[in-house]
């Protein structure tokens, strides 16, 4: 469609000064006034004139009518224009949009759609994050599949991606840890229990240390040890960290994530002291109780604290230490954090003290804030035990799929079966996360999300497979002919079709996942109406057939890369 927005606004501004003596319009200003209107019948593309009535001097009504007298005068065939209401409202023909669409959609296949705006450019992108040695909740499915559908967003328009899971994998924690270890934990257990175990130890300790103080200064003391580098404790250390991620990395791969580096917290020490001297050198550090701040009540902030009392470096240090490294390192045009929006305060303050420290790329650091989840309406919180784990919500998932996919088909074979519920458990759990602004609370619903009906995973996936068995019980296609299109749904889909382009760059503006699955639902609905309605294979006339093969073509072209887009796999059959 943006062509056709083009051409129209070319148009427009062409035409405002014959019509408007004296006044000049240029068409990029006509182009952002022009709109998509909710309802077809008011056309494919509409200009609103009342933006227009202070510039021309005219009621909407006149600006409508008299811009329509230019549109006749031209006798456009490939846009025709009608003014109703003060509204201009414009009509792509059916040869133009189908033959613009259809072409570009099968001769880019997966490029279509594709900004093409990265070339060159590295973006990097942190995100997942979890705290060693504590569950990995579904609190963490935000971070985590948001992160990973903006890096395929940047990696589809030519960014070069740099995926780092900043892992909590340092501090007093492991003091703990390594104390409740030694007093209760074996071995063997823990090889076999994983990370469960791990947090039961560090659960029990908190028990225990409510009833025996002594425990927290112990946890102390094996703390310093290892910051240290007192050899039995790392080795302790890095053993945590090792079952951890074992853990984590079953969970990536039911979601198909992988990561360029999982360089967390404690890979930053020895970088951390280079910048408080720095920060010193530029007399941004303030003495405040003992501890050292950066004070920012210039900027209506809380001030960023930056040593404690006993000088140990704190999250917001480790945070600059590492965009120092990443700039150093990547050289990034943009490096994101995609967190909880609990976090925004600390971003906003650590990004203040980067730009305060003189750092160039100060502006090229960008916070991505989500919601907070609850799950069938109860809050989570880890301290009351009240957690989900993402593994066992998955699990839950594929589990309920499995059964609807033997109640369908009975005689699936079991591997089959078992693929299809992974595909369409996992597909509904992240499609579910990402259909709202991420911005917003959710309130996960599995049984919702699981719906074949709704506006769920399920439902587009079986969308995809839809438009797979059409194609394949088809004899072939051919590309290259004229189009024709013969019915209004042709013309919808045609539509959905052409606004791809459009929505994934509105997605990477706004760093937003939920336009596309929104996309995609728009699609999935168009492509089921057009489905509904038209014989695809039956019609007599090979040419309207030969069409609407190349429409279902196009759409499963477009929902792939979508899909793509969103961490959500091409089902073929479901
Ligand atoms: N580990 C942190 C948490 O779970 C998130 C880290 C986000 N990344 C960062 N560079 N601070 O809350």
């Amino acid at each position: 469609m943006q062509t056709f927005k083009k051409t129209i606004a070319k148009k427009i501004s062409e035409a405002v000064p014959q019509l408007f003596a004296g006044v000049t319009l240029d068409s990029e200003t006509v182009d952002k006034m022009l709109e998509y209107p909710p309802d077809a019948s008011m056309g494919d593309i509409a200009l609103p004139c009342f933006k227009l009535s202070k510039t021309l001097r005219r009621s909407p009504v006149q600006i409508a009518l008299a811009l329509e007298s230019a549109f006749e005068a031209k006798n456009e065939a490939e846009v025709s224009a009608k003014a109703l209401n003060g509204y201009l409202n414009f009509t792509v023909s059916d040869a133009a949009l189908a033959s613009q669409t259809l072409n570009a959609i099968l001769t880019e296949g997966e490029k279509y759609g594709s900004p093409d705006i990265g070339k060159g450019k590295t973006v990097v992108l942190d995100y997942s994050s979890p705290n060693v040695a504590k569950p990995f909740h579904i609190g963490h499915l935000g971070t985590t599949v948001i992160g990973h559908s903006l890096r395929k967003l940047h990696e589809f328009a030519g960014y070069k991606c740099v995926g780092i899971n900043h892992l909590g994998d340092w501090g007093t924690q492991f003091g703990k840890l390594i104390v409740a270890f030694r007093k209760w934990g074996s071995r063997e257990e823990i090889e076999a229990g994983g990370i469960d175990k791990l947090v039961e130890l560090y659960v029990r300790f908190h028990k225990e240390a409510e009833d025996d103080p002594e425990l927290n200064d112990q946890a102390r003391a094996e703390f310093t040890k290892l910051e240290h580098h007192d050899p039995d404790n790392i080795e302790l250390w890095k053993w945590f960290i090792k079952i951890s991620l074992e853990e984590y990395s079953k969970t990536y791969r039911q979601l198909d994530i992988e990561f360029d580096s999982y360089n967390g917290e404690s890979f930053y020490t020895d970088k951390m002291p280079a910048q408080v001297e720095k920060l010193r050198e530029a007399g941004l550090l303030k003495l405040d109780d003992g501890a050292s701040i950066v004070d920012l009540s210039e900027y209506n902030m809380p001030p960023c604290l930056i040593l404690k009392r006993d000088g140990s470096t704190l999250y917001p240090t480790r945070d600059i230490a590492a965009a120092a490294y990443r700039h150093d390192t990547y050289d990034f045009e943009k490096c994101i954090y995609v967190t909880s929006s609990a976090q925004s305060l600390h971003f906003a303050q650590w990004f203040k003290v980067v730009e305060l420290m003189g750092y160039p790329w100060y502006d090229k650091l960008v916070h991505v804030p989500y919601g907070t989840v609850s799950i069938n309406g109860a809050k989570l919180a880890t301290r009351t035990g009240n957690v989900i784990l993402l593994k066992d919500l998955l699990a839950q998932a594929i589990e309920k799929v499995s059964q609807i996919t033997a109640e369908k088909n009975p005689d699936m074979d079991e591997d089959k079966r078992a693929k299809i519920a992974e595909e369409v458990g996992v597909g509904a759990v992240v499609f579910y996360y990402l259909s709202n602004n991420r911005i917003k609370d959710i309130n996960f619903m599995l049984e919702d999300a699981l719906s074949y009906e709704g506006n769920t995973g399920p439902y587009v996936q079986y969308t995809y497979a839809r438009t797979c068995s059409v194609l394949k019980q088809a004899k072939g296609l051919k590309t290259n002919s004229e189009f024709k299109v013969t019915a209004p749904e042709e013309h919808e889909l045609l539509k959905a079709l052409s606004v791809f382009p459009e929505r994934v760059l509105a997605a990477l503006e706004a760093y937003e996942p939920s336009y596309i699955t929104r996309y995609i639902l728009d699609l999935a609905a168009s492509f089921n109406r057009f489905y509904h309605n038209c014989q695809i294979l039956t019609d007599p006339d090979s040419e309207v057939v030969n069409t609407r093969l190349a429409l279902t073509e196009a759409t499963k072209t477009v929902l792939g890369t979508a899909f793509g887009l969103i961490c959500l796999k091409k089902t073929e059959q479901i």
